[in-house]
C-alpha cells in the first residue's frame, strides 16, 4: 500500500483517493447548514475528500459548500475527491442511474469520483427512503446484487462517475461481485466501520488479497446517534489505552484513532463540524507526510 506525496492512495482502476476523507452524515436534529459550513471549513484547511450520500440529505449543502469554495479560488473541481451512495430503494438495476443522477442534479455535478452501494440490503422502491409497514418494519426488496453491480459499472462506462466501489460488504458479498460471470470492473474499496472496538483484521486481510481497499467509518466511535448506539456502551475516544498512547506520544486520543488506521492501509472518514477539531484532524495527514519525506520521499511502505 503506497501513500503519495499527495497522500493519496492508487485504487485497483488507476485512480487515486486522498487517504483521509471528510465525513457529511449529520442526525436530523442537526441544522444542514451547519453542514454546509464544516465542509467549506474541511475545504479551506486542506481536506480535498468528501463523503457523501444520497441518503444524507445533505448533498445540496454540500455541492453549494463545495462551489462556494471553487469560486473563491481555494480549489477546482478536479481537486475534490466527492464520493456519492447508491441509496438501498434503488437498487433494482433500472433505478441505479436514477439515484445517481439525482445526486449530481443536488451537487451541481457533471461526475462523481467514487459511486458505491451503501448497504447491501434492498428496500422497496419509491419516494420513501425508508419504507415501513404498518407495523413499523422496513419493506425489504428483493434484488440479485449482481445486477445492481452491472448498472454501477454501465454508470463508470458512461462516464458519470470515475470509479465504483461498496459498503458495508462482508466477505461473501464481495466474492459474490468478484466471482460474478463477465465481471467488467472490480470494487475499488469497501467503506465499512472500523475501529479499535471492531478492527476488521479479517474483512481487511481479505480486501487486500484482492487489490480492494478498506475505508473505514466510525473510527471515532461514531456520533453516537440514540436511534443507532446503546449509550451505555464504551465511548472509543474516552479508552484508557488509546489515551495512554495519546499521552505518550503527545497527541489526541482521535489523532491516535485516525493514525490507527492509516497506518494499516485503510482510508479514513472522519466527520466533525466543529473547526477546531477538523483543524485538529487534519494533523494526521501533516505529520504522516512529514515523517514520510524524512523517511523514505516520495513514497513510503504501510
Ligand atoms: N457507509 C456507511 O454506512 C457509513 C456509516 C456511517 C458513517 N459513514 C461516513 O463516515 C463519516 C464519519 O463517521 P461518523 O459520522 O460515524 O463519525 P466519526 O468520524 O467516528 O465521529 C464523529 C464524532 O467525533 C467527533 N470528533 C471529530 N473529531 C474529533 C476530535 N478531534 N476530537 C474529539 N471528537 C472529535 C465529532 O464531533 P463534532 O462534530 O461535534 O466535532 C463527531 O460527533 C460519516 O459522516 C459518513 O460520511 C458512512
Amino acid at each position: 500500500m503506497e501513500f503519495d506525496n499527495d497522500h493519496c492512495i492508487k485504487m485497483n482502476d488507476g485512480n487515486k483517493i486522498p487517504a483521509v476523507g471528510f465525513g457529511t452524515y449529520s442526525p436530523d436534529a442537526v441544522q444542514k447548514s451547519k453542514c454546509e459550513e464544516a465542509t467549506k471549513v474541511a475545504i479551506e484547511v486542506g481536506f480535498r475528500h468528501i463523503d457523501g450520500a444520497f441518503v444524507y440529505g445533505t448533498e445540496e449543502e454540500v455541492g453549494r459548500a463545495i462551489h462556494e469554495k471553487i469560486a473563491d479560488g481555494t480549489v477546482k473541481r478536479e481537486d475534490i475527491f466527492y464520493t456519492g451512495k447508491l441509496g438501498s430503494t434503488f437498487h433494482r438495476p433500472e433505478l441505479v442511474r436514477n439515484c445517481l443522477e439525482q445526486s449530481l442534479k443536488k451537487l451541481k455535478f457533471d461526475y462523481l469520483d467514487l459511486f458505491i452501494i451503501h448497504i447491501p440490503v434492498s428496500l422497496k422502491p419509491g419516494p420513501d427512503l425508508s419504507p415501513m409497514d404498518e407495523n413499523g418494519k422496513l419493506i425489504f426488496d428483493i434484488v440479485d446484487l449482481r445486477q445492481t453491480w452491472e448498472a454501477m459499472e454501465a454508470c463508470k462506462d458512461a462516464g458519470l462517475v470515475k470509479s465504483i466501489g461498496v459498503s458495508n460488504f462482508n466477505r461473501r458479498q464481495l466474492e459474490m461481485i468478484l466471482n460474478k460471470p463477465g465481471l467488467k470492473y472490480k470494487p475499488v474499496l469497501n467503506q465499512v466501520e472500523c475501529h479499535p472496538y471492531l478492527n476488521q483484521g479479517k474483512l481487511l486481510a481479505f480486501c487486500k488479497s484482492k487489490d480492494i481497499l478498506l475505508e473505514a467509518y466510525s473510527v471515532l466511535g461514531s456520533q453516537r446517534d440514540k436511534m443507532w448506539i446503546d449509550q451505555s456502551t464504551p465511548v472509543l475516544l474516552e479508552d484508557p489505552v488509546l489515551g495512554a498512547i495519546a499521552r505518550k506520544y503527545n497527541q489526541s486520543p482521535a489523532l491516535v484513532a485516525l493514525r490507527y488506521q492509516l497506518q494499516r492501509g485503510i482510508v479514513v472518514l472522519f466527520k466533525s463540524f466543529t473547526r477546531k477539531r477538523i483543524e485538529e484532524n487534519l494533523q494526521v495527514k501533516q505529520e504522516g507526510r512529514e515523517k514520510r519525506m524524512r523517511d523514505t520521499p516520495p513514497c513510503v511502505q504501510i
